[in-house]
């Protein structure tokens, strides 16, 4: 076979394989650890960090391990951090109030990073209530016990004003809702927060995949969440609810999870014109860490691995657990 490049035996495309700094020199993708963002629980009432046993080198901080992890992101050079809430059990509630208290785990925890790391550090907050809720859903519920999209709507706009008074660059809402992000917007806009900006999760697969998470939060949910996350035999849809997202003013977007959606990070990485996070989840995480506990896979290159196909497949940004040490190692 010819190509417009010439034929074998003259075309050797292995020439450029050769070493491992031809290799450096010809790759097309380059992870950087600017474009690395680190998700961080901090727990309610513990005095020590807990392990996540289904994330292992995952914990729930404490404030000051928090405060500590993000210092250690900073120097690291990763770009950001995402950080999740975890409330005494006894402060869910059907509404999720903690997750509107100004005082509440992850307000205060907002304000505590924020005064370490300043501007240095992009910090980012989850907006939703899943961690909050008695009941585990990402909204309050109606009468039915289904849940109940506008009246949600309400309490994400509470979320976004008390997370911004605390410190954050950037909040993430990660329920589902429809109108969330231009709800959010809204939200900020009235409150002074014009600055904040909105990670918009807006393809988020209903997945098997959130399982450890759903440890890491102590989420109390019974069910699923596949009335309002996106259902995986379908990807049309995904550039449905992009093209909602940026009307309502998403400042960010979002593929989640990443690995088993990459297709669906190529999709929307060739239509947006804003920058692209793909969130390398929690089961992703723990698959890597058990196989590689096992001697079942070499950890450091399946970890870089992953992170370099999500790149390649269009992303600018990835959130992953393994954001601090990654960052180290690059
Ligand atoms: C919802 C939220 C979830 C994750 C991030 N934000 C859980 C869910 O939707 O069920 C999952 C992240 C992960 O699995 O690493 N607040």
């Amino acid at each position: 076979m010819t190509t417009k490049y010439g034929s074998f035996p003259g075309a050797r495309p292995r020439r450029l394989r050769t070493t491992p700094a031809m290799r450096r020199l010809v790759a097309e993708t380059r992870l950087h650890p600017a474009d690395l963002i680190l998700p961080a629980f901090v727990r309610e009432g513990v005095g020590e960090p807990v392990p996540v046993g289904s994330m292992p080198g995952v914990v729930q901080h404490t404030l000051d391990s928090l405060r500590k992890a993000a210092v250690e992101a900073l120097e690291a050079g990763v770009g950001g951090i995402m950080l999740y809430g975890v409330p005494e059990e006894s402060k869910k509630d059907a509404l999720g109030t903690a997750g509107t208290d100004p005082d509440g785990i992850l307000q205060v925890a907002l304000r505590q990073v924020r005064a370490e790391v300043g501007d240095e550090l992009i910090i980012m907050s989850d907006l939703c209530l899943d961690e909050f809720t008695d009941h585990g859903h990402c909204g309050v519920l109606d009468d039915r016990g289904r849940v109940d999209n506008d009246a949600t709507l309400e309490r994400y706009a509470e979320m976004a004003q008390v997370q911004a008074d605390a410190g954050a660059h950037v909040v993430g809402p990660s329920g589902m809702m429809d109108g969330q992000v231009g709800v959010v917007r809204d939200a900020l806009d009235q409150t002074d927060h014009e600055d904040v900006a909105i990670l918009a999760y807006t393809v988020k697969y209903s997945s098997a995949f959130y399982g450890p998470f759903r440890e890491a939060v102590a989420s109390s949910l019974r069910g699923d969440r596949k009335t309002y996350q996106q259902d995986a035999p379908n990807s049309r849809e995904a550039l449905r609810e992009l093209a909602l997202d940026l009307q309502e003013g998403a400042d960010l977007v979002m593929v989640k999870p990443a690995g088993p959606y990459l297709d669906i990070v190529a999709k929307v990485a060739a239509e947006v014109d804003v920058p692209l996070a793909a969130y390398q989840i929690s089961g992703e995480y723990a698959m890597i860490e058990a196989a590689a506990e096992r001697g079942w896979i070499e950890r450091e290159k399946a970890i870089l691995e992953t992170l370099t196909g999500i790149k390649r497949a269009g992303a600018n940004l990835i959130l992953t657990y393994w954001a601090t040490e990654v960052a180290r190692g690059l």
